[in-house]
Order: C-alpha cells, then sequence, then structure tokens
C-alpha cells in the first residue's frame, strides 16, 4: 500500500458525518485524529459552568488559553446548551487564536508516534492547516443532517422535537457560515462530497478511493 497522507483535513457542518469519517480514516491509514470542534464545546462547556456569558470574549478567550484535558471529558460535551454555546464562542476571534497554536502542534507531531494525523472541524483545509496533503468538505442538506440529528437523539433515549432539531441546527449553520473570523466554506481545492444520500460505507469508500487517487505512486 501506498505510504499514508501526512495531513488529512477534513471540513463540513454539524452532522455532515465528519466524526464517522475522521474516525475511520484515522483507522485505516493509522493515524491520529483530532476532533477540533471539541475543543470549541469544551471551551462553550467551561463558560456555561462557571455561569458566565457566552458572549463575553474577554472571559472565553481566557478559558481557551487555559484548557484543561478534563475540560474535554465533561459529560455535557454534547448536550444541545453546549452546542449552542461552542458555536457562540467559536465566533469569538481571540478563542480561535488561543486555540491555534494547540491544534497546528498536533498536526506537526501527532501523539502515539503516528505518522500523521486527521483533524476535523469547520476550518482546517482554509486556516489551521492550509498546507494539509488531502483537504476534504463534507456537507449534506439541512434537512438530511437535522433528521440524523433526530435519529441520534432518538437512539440516545431522548425524546426531541423534529421542528426544534432543525431549528437549532440552522441558527448554529447561520453562526458557524456567516461570521467574519474563519467561517465555514471549502478550502480551495478540496474534495467537496454531499453525503445527503449516502450511508457511512459509501462516504468512506468514496473518500479512501479519493486519497488512494492523491498518494503519490512513487511512495506506493
Ligand atoms: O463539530 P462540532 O459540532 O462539535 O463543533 C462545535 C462548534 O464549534 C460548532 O458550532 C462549530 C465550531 N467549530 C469551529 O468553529 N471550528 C472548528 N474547527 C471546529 C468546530
Amino acid at each position: 500500500m501506498a505510504a499514508p497522507p501526512r495531513l488529512i483535513a477534513l471540513d463540513g457542518p454539524s452532522a455532515a458525518g465528519k466524526g464517522t469519517l475522521a474516525r475511520r480514516l484515522a483507522a485505516h491509514y493509522g493515524l491520529a485524529h483530532l476532533d477540533t470542534g471539541a475543543l470549541y464545546r469544551a471551551v462553550g462547556r467551561r463558560v456555561l459552568r462557571e455561569g458566565r456569558d457566552p458572549a463575553d470574549a474577554a472571559y472565553a478567550a481566557q478559558v481557551a488559553s487555559d484548557l484543561q484535558p478534563v475540560d474535554l471529558e465533561d459529560p455535557e460535551l454534547r448536550s444541545e446548551a453546549t452546542s449552542q454555546a461552542a458555536s457562540m464562542v467559536a465566533a469569538i476571534p481571540a478563542v480561535r487564536a488561543n486555540l491555534l497554536a494547540w491544534q497546528r502542534r498536533f498536526a506537526a507531531q501527532p501523539p502515539g508516534g503516528k505518522p500523521g494525523a486527521v483533524l476535523d472541524g469547520r476550518d482546517i483545509g482554509t486556516v489551521i492547516c492550509p498546507d494539509a496533503e488531502v483537504k476534504l468538505f463534507v456537507t449534506a442538506s439541512l434537512q438530511a443532517r437535522a433528521e440524523r440529528r433526530f435519529r441520534e437523539l432518538q437512539a440516545a433515549g431522548a425524546d426531541p422535537i423534529r421542528r426544534a432539531v432543525l431549528d437549532e441546527m440552522a441558527a448554529r449553520d447561520r453562526r458557524d457560515s456567516e461570521r467574519a473570523a474563519a467561517p465555514l466554506v471549502p478550502a480551495p481545492g478540496a474534495f467537496v462530497l454531499d453525503t445527503s444520500e449516502l450511508d457511512a460505507d459509501a462516504v468512506f469508500d468514496r473518500v479512501v478511493a479519493y486519497i488512494n487517487s492523491r498518494i503519490s505512486p512513487r511512495r506506493a
């Protein structure tokens, strides 16, 4: 097999299938994986836990500069309240700046002696790792993504309201795409895949075929 890619930058909106794809790519190519959304979630969650306002830029920036490993293990990291707070703190330039070095270090020196890394998020190919060897942008219609999230919540034992899930996702999409600081856009040259009609296996197969076609034959 060809040598694995050094760096895979994977961007896209929420519930487009990034997380599953990133984990599978990391396992397939033997790379480390960083879910960068978890960093923004950890900042948003800690701001809420400390009773502060996620719109308070100075406070959120301070939390981002002092993020602790334990913050990434907070059981509320995936809650809806945390999701909304994360998208608010993610719009603050100083928060993004304070998380940048950490993400670049992970990409440059992947943990566990791995030969490379997969980073998934919103601005990996555009801002964090613009020189990544492979850039992917995975997306899906708002309806398809909201339906996936609705089913995930149901499977987790919650009793979600379909319309509310869609409205909350639309609000988050707007914040992620319309913010001035690193808005969600495909990086130039990214492989863009719409997963609305594809299951996780089909997404994985298409992306692996694309990556393998990009891996230089002389490294095979
Ligand atoms: O992927 P996620 O839903 O866990 O991301 C949580 C929030 O963080 C989301 O509103 C977008 C933001 N985010 C970001 O701005 N940049 C990243 N690289 C990753 C996530």
